[in-house]
């Protein structure tokens, strides 16, 4: 049997020296408090998983949301009786340093990175089918916000708002993980984009190349004259008939977003209201981003043109993840927070 705890019967591997690491384990819920790095096991390998030792994982608001309310995903978790996991993160960048059976793409010592649980830790156990390699010139914070900002914002544009070049599209919180990922996921699809976003955030949002900044605190976009192709909702903290409102006849609202503030019923208020928009046939559309790593493969390609740069504010180190998932609570963090290891 192949462990992880300093011998692999594949790879002769013992670049992982004891049985514990440290990790950022969640104890309860309702703020971040109750996050708290702890001494774990490191998690054993198994088939098709390889042992990446961390070197950065990015910040979600999902890490939020699931370490705050949480009462909607554990509802969910029920649901579809998925294993409650302790260990928060879900975005990583690091090192292989052991490989389980059947893995054929990755050996030890390769530079990978896209999604896995439990990421916000020291080592990781990661299905080898949701990695890639890490391009050299690519820094493993850069490589770490890919995996959930990355794809939503492609998946939202491409896929469900179906963008193409000419269009108008208007991203409505522009300044947090994702809304830094669609201003330049638009432009590169062609589209000309008008970005909505609070005073913090204008000219990290404007330096990522929007054509037009808004600072919500300063203008309503709505008494604009402009009507767009498709509106993009990250913040989601206008309602719906407004957002609409700002569409022309053949425009798309996605939905993206679960605003931070207004819990659970705010959640469910929210989804309710697009289930019974998109049954009266509006055009309205929410959806659920999917791992798929050939859109991963598509982000690395816009890196490799220059017309993507994930744009990072901070980054923490493990031991104070904690206070990195407490910031991006804030409403305060420009673009990703990352941690590193
Ligand atoms: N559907 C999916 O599959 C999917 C996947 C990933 C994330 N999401 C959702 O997408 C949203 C953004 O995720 P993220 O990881 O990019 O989070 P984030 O970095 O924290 O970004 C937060 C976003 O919310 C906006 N916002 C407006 N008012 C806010 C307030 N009072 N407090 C906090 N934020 C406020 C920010 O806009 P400005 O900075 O521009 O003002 C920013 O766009 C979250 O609601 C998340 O749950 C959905």
């Amino acid at each position: 049997m192949t462990t992880a705890t300093g011998a692999s019967d594949m790879t002769g591997e013992t670049a992982v020296p004891g049985r514990t690491m440290k990790a950022l384990v969640q104890e309860g819920r309702g703020s971040a408090d109750v996050l708290h790095l702890r001494e774990i096991p490191v998690p054993e390998l198994r088939e098709g998983r390889v042992l990446v030792r961390m070197r950065a994982a990015s910040v979600n608001a999902l890490d939020w949301h699931t370490t705050h309310g949480a009462l909607l995903l554990e509802i969910i978790g029920k649901i579809t009786r998925s294993k409650d996991e302790p260990v928060r993160g879900v975005d990583l960048a690091g090192t292989v340093v052991a490989v389980g059976p059947g893995v054929t793409r990755f050996k030890p010592g390769d530079d990978v990175f896209g999604g896995a649980v439990a990421t916000f830790a020291e080592y990781v156990r990661a299905r080898e089918d949701r990695l890639l390699p890490k391009p050299q010139d690519l820094s493993f914070e850069q490589a770490a916000t890919l995996n959930v900002a990355g794809h939503t914002a492609l998946q939202a544009l491409r896929d469900h708002a179906q963008v193409k070049p000419g269009q108008r599209v208007l991203i409505y919180g522009a300044g947090g993980g994702v809304g830094t990922f669609a201003v330049q996921i638009a432009k590169a699809l062609g589209a000309e984009v008008t970005a909505v976003t609070g005073p913090r955030n204008v000219d990290v949002v404007r330096s990522l190349g929007a054509d037009l900044v808004i600072d919500d605190s300063k203008e309503r976009v709505l008494r604009r004259p402009e009507r767009y192709d498709a509106v993009i909702d990250i913040a989601a903290t206008r309602p719906m008939s407004e957002l609409r409102r700002l569409l022309n006849p053949e425009g798309i609202l996605v939905e993206v977003g679960a605003a931070k503030h207004g819990g659970f019923v705010g959640i469910i208020a929210r989804l309710v209201e697009w289930i019974v928009r998109a049954r009266l046939g509006q055009r309205v559309k929410f959806f659920v981003s999917k791992s798929d790593t050939a859109d991963l493969e598509f982000l690395l390609e816009l890196i490799a043109a220059g017309k993507l740069r994930p744009a990072i504010d901070r980054t923490y180190p493990l031991a104070e993840a904690r206070e990195a998932v407490r910031y991006v609570g804030t409403g305060e963090a420009r673009a990703k927070v990352v941690i590193t290891a």
